[in-house]
């Protein structure tokens, strides 16, 4: 089995992150709520080490989440960052209080003794920038620790106890304004903890391939491609592993982007070689749509009735007892709920529109174990077109949340299929793609007076829209330059007939959202 780190979670609002540094560094890692860690919990899952991370709880009131007491008695190194720092402090005897000093945001640490957990990174006397969100602190070490670094907030801003692998921060090694907050959680489990660092994406993808063959034995799996990310790289694993056994149903609801139902056909039927049903319903689709402009009727209508399709030629193929689902990391780790006691919540995600439970159908899910970056990375390993893998989000309900308040046609679909691809050329022209987390045009229902040549015009306006983000829940809208905006704007009025003006979209999200329905 690969080397492995537990994260023990008390609710901080970046404790993913913990979980994305330590697997960058080739570590495999999870992370376990604290209310469902037990010293048999830990025994089962076999760490090489434990991070205990930070969270909103004060260690100073009754009560309060701690981890257990016998973890410390296991001989694993055990790094406690903020949270998990006050709570190793208090429960191996050490003192930790409310301060009036509060440090929030960048401050810095004056480094004032070595330890195996700054080797390599930071010496004694080194002023160094960290990032702080704290109001307890510690005020008393426990036995067996020593102060290796202090902040004017923090008189015990790093301890360590190098006999037994302890180490408590009262920064956040994780977040990017440490900067050196990655090499020490690298130090912590590479050297301290004694991991291999071998967990790669390729490695994971034997591990995973040799898993879906023990799940499936010789039975059959049927797979939704959608064309994004998630549902792709899962055709294309479980492909690997099955190969005829997998059946992949692409539901073309006339509502892609320009090309998009051509390149899925391409690639997994011409270039994986893979059982694909593409199957035309964009005539039932339009018709069901005909008339509606209500946001929420067109995505209830576009839902269900891709289920129905789905379903239809599931049932075609006959016989199939598996069902492939692009679950990610982030949708399976469960939340710690400090309001409920010790229960949790768990995020479900269906990403095609509530199939599974309407299908009855063992899942599979080869990418539970990965966060985004990581499907994209293990996309690349599998050979799929950079295109497809480096490629923005896009709605399940297309184009058809992009014709606002007005009725869908195709002929409104060409239109803007048209001006969205000239839009998305220019970005890719300017290498602003993978700057920019989503960029898409919008067609407005409303007609503008214009002039060309001699001729009057009468015609559609359209939006554009960019956005960074991390995760979608917010997002700034991306600042193009001028120049930018005036060679996309003659583009697009020039080569897109029906289209006579271009306006740009300034809002970011909240108060917005990123699709304008
Ligand atoms: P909003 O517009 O809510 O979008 O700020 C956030 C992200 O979600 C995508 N989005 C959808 N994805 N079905 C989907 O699968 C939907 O109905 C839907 N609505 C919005 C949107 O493109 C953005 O990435």
């Amino acid at each position: 089995m690969t080397d492995r780190i537990l994260i023990v979670d008390f609710g901080s609002q970046v404790t993913q992150l913990i979980a994305r540094r330590v697997r960058e560094t080739g570590v495999y890692c999870e992370i376990h709520p604290f209310n469902r860690v037990t010293v048999d919990s830990i025994r089962a899952f076999d760490p090489k080490g434990v991070i205990l991370s930070g969270g909103p709880a004060s260690v100073t009131g009754t009560d309060t989440p701690r981890a257990p007491q016998g973890l410390f008695g296991m001989g694993l190194p055990v790094l406690g960052i903020c949270y998990g720092q006050q709570t190793m402090m208090a429960q191996l005897g050490g003192k930790v209080e409310g301060s009036d000093h509060r440090e929030f945001g960048r401050a810095y640490v004056e480094v004032s003794d070595a330890c195996a957990l700054f080797e390599g990174t930071w010496s004694p006397g080194a002023r160094e920038q960290v990032w702080m969100s704290h109001g307890d602190r510690v005020t008393a070490l426990a036995p067996g620790f020593r102060v290796v670094a202090t902040s004017e907030g923090a008189p015990f801003a790093a301890v360590a106890d190098d006999e037994r692998g302890f180490y408590g921060v009262q920064f956040h090694p994780e977040v990017v304004h440490t900067p050196h907050g990655a090499q020490l959680l690298r130090t912590f489990v590479r050297t301290i903890c004694g991991c291999s660092g071998d967990w790669t994406m390729a490695s994971f993808r034997e591990t995973e391939i040799a898993k879906i063959r023990a799940q499936v034995g010789s039975g059959r799996v049927i797979c939704g491609l959608s064309g994004g990310v998630d549902s792709s790289v899962v055709a294309a694993i479980i492909h690997e592993a099955i190969g005829d056994q997998l059946t992949c149903v692409y539901v073309d609801h006339g509502l892609m982007r320009l090309g998009e139902s051509e390149q899925v056909v391409r690639v997994f039927r011409d270039q994986f070689n893979i059982n694909l049903v593409h199957v035309d319903a964009s005539d039932l689709f339009l018709g069901l749509l005909a008339g509606k402009t209500d946001p929420e009727e067109k995505r209830k209508i576009i839902g269900k009735t891709f289920i129905d399709v789905f379903e239809a030629e599931a049932r075609k193929i006959g016989g199939a007892e598996f069902l492939a689902q692009g679950t990610l990391y982030p949708d399976v780790i469960e939340s710690v709920s400090f309001t409920g006691g010790p229960s949790v919540t768990i995020k479900s995600h269906h990403n095609v529109g509530g199939l599974p439970d309407r299908m009855n159908m063992k899942l599979v899910e080869p990418l539970r174990e990965l966060f985004k970056d990581e499907v994209r990375a293990l996309g690349r390993e599998l050979g799929l077109p950079e295109e497809m893998v480096g490629r923005h989000p896009f709605p399940g309900p297309g184009l058809a949340i992009r014709i606002p308040g007005q009725e869908i046609t195709r002929e409104k679909l060409d239109i803007l299929r048209k001006a969205d691809a000239i839009y998305l050329e220019e970005i890719r022209n300017a290498g602003l793609y993978d700057v920019i987390w989503q960029a898409f045009a919008v067609l407005l229902p409303v007609r503008t007076v214009g002039v060309m040549g001699d001729g009057r015009t009468y015609d559609y306006a359209l939006a554009i829209r960019a956005v960074t983000s991390t995760d979608g829940m917010t997002a700034d809208y991306y600042h193009f330059d001028h120049d930018f905006l005036s060679r996309l704007s003659s583009r697009v009025i020039n080569e897109v007939k029906g289209v006579n003006r271009v306006v740009y979209d300034i809002t970011s999200k909240p108060p917005g959202t990123i699709e304008w329905e």
